[in-house]
């Protein structure tokens, strides 16, 4: 499933995002506001069971989270994403990966990897900003997967055609959130028309 999460406000914090005059602190404000409103809608399909409370008035059976989440944000960039998506979910625990795609090969390598435990009954969300040739997402949800988690979810800001093709071949399981699904990857492996290098805008080390 790719879901292209089409919304006025979220079209809108992605255009200043994108802008190549944007400073690191918009930047940054802009993508924490984004995941808070992509959370809304990827937690839609979150299970609930019954709960038997008592309200001032009574007995009442309300609905309450079946599931554990667990957030894994994809380093360095997908720590942008973290805090919009705990402010919605503050009850999730948040797992870490870390890739980095070598500029040459655009291959991802791990250099960091730290899960919490019964990753297998909870709802995983992996996050990075950037799906470009799917590489370091596609490697990630592997490595998640050996961790014995079934139920995953990828969320991003960007995507390129090429790295929702390599998620779907390698992960058909995994149902795709994007906020803009763009044209094409360029021949270094950057996203057109994109915004750039996410880690590099986030943390200003460009
Ligand atoms: C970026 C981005 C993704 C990856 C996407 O990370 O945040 O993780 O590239 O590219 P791919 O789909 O072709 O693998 P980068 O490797 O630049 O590391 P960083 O987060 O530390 O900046
Ligand atoms: N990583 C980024 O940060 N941006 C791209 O466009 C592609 C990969």
């Amino acid at each position: 499933m790719l879901d292209i999460l089409n919304h006025p406000l979220i079209t809108h914090k992605l255009t200043i995002m994108r802008n190549k005059e944007t400073g690191t602190k918009d930047f940054r404000e802009n993508l924490d506001e984004i995941a808070e409103l992509m959370a809304y809608e990827v937690c839609r399909d979150l299970p609930v069971r019954p709960v038997e409370i008592e309200t001032p008035m009574g007995p009442c059976t309300g609905r309450e989270l079946s599931k554990e989440v667990v957030i894994v944000p994809i380093l360095r960039a997908g720590i942008g994403l973290l805090d919009g998506i705990r402010r919605l979910v503050p009850t999730a625990k948040v797992g870490f990966i870390g890739m980095y795609r070598d500029e040459e090969t655009l291959q991802p390598h791990e250099y960091f990897a730290k899960f919490p435990k019964n990753l297998e009954d909870a709802v995983v969300m992996v996050v990075d900003p950037m799906l470009a040739t799917g590489g370091s997402a596609v490697d990630a949800i592997t490595q998640i997967k050996k961790r014995g988690a079934v139920n995953i979810k990828l969320v991003c800001l960007v995507g390129a055609p090429e790295g929702v093709q390599a998620v779907q071949k390698a992960h058909p399981d995994v149902d795709i959130y994007l906020a803009a699904l763009d044209e094409k990857l360029n021949d270094i492996g950057y996203i057109v028309p994109g915004l750039g290098d996410a880690g590099d805008r986030i943390f200003g080390t460009k």
